[in-house]
């Protein structure tokens, strides 16, 4: 079999580039390890950029989106009782974000691929990458106990954190920066009215809390846990009396609770991996980043890759344009890079830090207490959180050094 674009793996990332390719004309194969049920068993993020909306409108799969999702001007931070306004809306000029869970933007994905007739292999196990650096790169898999050839133009590793993309990248031919954080999320699904219109984000003396939505009836709610937690030792009634402990009273009164219908526990990481290319072969979303979930970033980033390969083969297949093809990691990278810090500033401001002595408490309660002071502070909060603005792939003036030479 050949196709133009070869893609592992059936996320988001996978499914959306596959979409767009597909609308674009671009013949693309998908290869997927797990079955489509398991795909859509995961519970994941729920808060998409406009940039990733509008993207999604792009590949036509804004139906259910448009009608069901739950547009958000703005969201709280509530610092130990006090609750803080973040107007979104009025500070990026009108900027918003949409609540639309990742389950359902793959649920959409999926179903538009399936009418469009495009093909995905589902319970492609053992997928092997040969020869990336060539100009005929293939790849292997095995299917009911067959090992097929799938020959391409170029790869799409949209295969996610554990994926075989990047672990078929030589170590000597990329650098990898990370920072794995000392606890993680607990989360639960259930199906309970939201405790707050809005987004509220929980920095208390007790750890982290965040209260989130899939739906006017559906909540998502998180409190920070030691790494080493395990789920058997959190009950539903532990949960909330946890979670009621770090909201302002206001809300911890109005909280309404119920049976969970999903709970389990996330690490935190960062992780960065340059560069996100290898010969023809792509790193796309959580193949070469991950952030901690605090800025909403993951999913996003994931959407900023696809825009920008997208936007690149596009160029390639339709005008000739090969040369765009080594732009594509480092207009890739200073996006990632933002979300990255943002991210990593998000988490450091919000949690509580097992090791951080009385010094550094202060100086991390004093630092939000001046962002979210000053209306300055709050708009960088903002611009931020709404997503920063995608980057052409065509060159610009001074954007294209690298990021240690403009730094210098
Ligand atoms: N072969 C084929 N498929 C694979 C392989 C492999 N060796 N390894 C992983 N996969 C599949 C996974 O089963 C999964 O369906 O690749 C897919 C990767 O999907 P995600 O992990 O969801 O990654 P991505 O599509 O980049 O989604 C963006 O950002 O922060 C996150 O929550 C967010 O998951 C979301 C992600
Ligand atoms: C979620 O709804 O799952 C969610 C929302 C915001 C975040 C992280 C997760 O920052």
């Amino acid at each position: 079999m050949h196709t133009s674009v070869a893609i592992i793996g059936a996320g988001p990332s996978g499914l959306l580039l596959g979409q767009l390719l597909h609308r674009a004309g671009i013949s693309n194969v998908i290869l997927e390890r797990q079955t489509p049920e398991y795909v859509l068993s995961r519970i994941r993020a729920g808060v998409l950029e406009q940039g990733m909306v509008d993207l999604l409108r792009k590949a036509g799969v804004d139906q259910r989106m448009n009608a069901e999702g739950l547009v958000h001007d703005g969201f709280e931070l509530a610092l130990d009782g006090r609750r803080v306004h973040i107007d979104l809306k009025g500070l990026t000029g009108g900027k918003t974000v949409m609540i639309y869970g990742q389950t359902e933007v793959t649920r959409d994905l999926m179903a538009a691929r399936q009418a469009a007739g495009a093909t995905t292999v589902y319970q492609a196990a053992d997928v092997r990458i040969h020869e990336p650096k060539s100009d005929r790169p293939w790849l292997t898999y095995e299917r009911d106990g067959q090992v097929h050839r799938l020959e391409c133009d170029y790869i799409a590793g949209c295969d996610g954190f554990h994926g075989v993309s990047r672990q078929s990248i030589p170590a000597e031919a990329m650098e990898i920066f990370e920072r794995v954080y000392p606890f993680g999320w607990l989360g639960i699904l259930a199906d309970t009215p939201p405790v707050n219109e809005e987004l509220v984000y929980a920095a208390h003396a007790r750890g982290f809390a965040l209260c989130s939505m899939r739906s006017p009836t559906r909540t998502r709610y998180y409190v920070q846990v030691d790494a080493q937690e395990t789920v058997e030792n959190w009950s539903d009634e532990r949960f909330w009396n946890e979670l009621k402990a770090r909201l302002p009273q206001d809300l911890a009164e109005k909280l309404v609770t119920g049976p969970s219908i999903e709970k389990s526990i996330a690490p935190l990481r960062s992780f960065v991996v340059e560069p996100m290319q290898y010969g023809r072969m792509f790193l796309v979303g959580d193949a070469a980043h991950i952030v901690p979930p605090t800025g909403a970033k993951g999913l996003n980033l994931a959407a900023s890759d696809v825009s920008t390969l997208f936007d690149i083969l596009q160029k390639v297949y339709h005008e000739g344009r090969t040369e765009l093809i080594e732009r594509y990691s480092q207009i890739c990278l200073r996006r990632v890079w933002k979300a990255e810090r943002f991210s990593w500033w998000m988490t450091s401001m919000l949690h509580q830090f097992p090791d951080a002595d009385a010094f550094s408490q202060r100086i991390t309660a004093t630092e939000l207490d001046y962002f979210v002071s000053s209306e300055a502070g709050r708009r960088t909060i903002a611009e931020n959180y709404v997503g920063l603005p995608y980057e052409p792939v065509e060159p610009q003036a001074d954007t294209d050094l690298p990021l240690r030479s403009r730094c210098a």
